[in-house]
């Protein structure tokens, strides 16, 4: 990937982090969902009192990104921290990573993690999802 596109993808991220509705934990995550065509979803996570709604900020991208009929994707940056303060990397949790099994190729998907600008790490999905199912 481009180094502006990557630093564009990180500032779109961490501007999600005010919408990120984490009122339980505290814990806010921004994402920024880049499509092949090179259109950028935006998410947040989105938590509820009966805490196992919650959607996560990587899924919130890539529904509203299906929905709007993408289905082609090339990289997610993701950042959290707590009060919205990125301070180390934010792994995509277990049922993110399948959800983006079932759109991306896992060797060319990348997943940016990030904590700001300069500070990000970026692996293909297969890395973070080896030996995954899909039909
Ligand atoms: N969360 C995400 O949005 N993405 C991740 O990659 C990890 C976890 C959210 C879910 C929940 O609202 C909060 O972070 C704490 O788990």
């Amino acid at each position: 990937m481009r180094q502006e596109q990557i630093q564009e993808l990180i500032e779109i991220a961490e501007k999600q982090l005010v919408y990120a509705y984490a009122p339980y934990s505290g814990f806010k995550v921004g994402t920024a969902l880049l499509t092949e065509s090179g259109k950028i979803y935006t998410g947040c996570n989105i938590e509820n009192s009966a805490y196992t709604p919650t959607n996560c900020a990587e899924r919130t991208a890539f529904f509203k990104a299906v929905s709007e009929g993408e289905k082609q994707f090339q990289a997610i940056c993701v950042l959290g921290g707590k009060d919205g303060k990125p301070e180390s990397y934010t792994p995509p949790c277990g049922v993110c990573r399948q959800v983006m099994t079932e759109f991306c190729d896992p060797e060319q998907f990348q997943i940016i993690l990030a904590i700001n600008k300069k500070d990000y790490k970026i692996y293909k999905l297969s890395e973070l999802m080896p030996l995954s199912f899909y039909l």
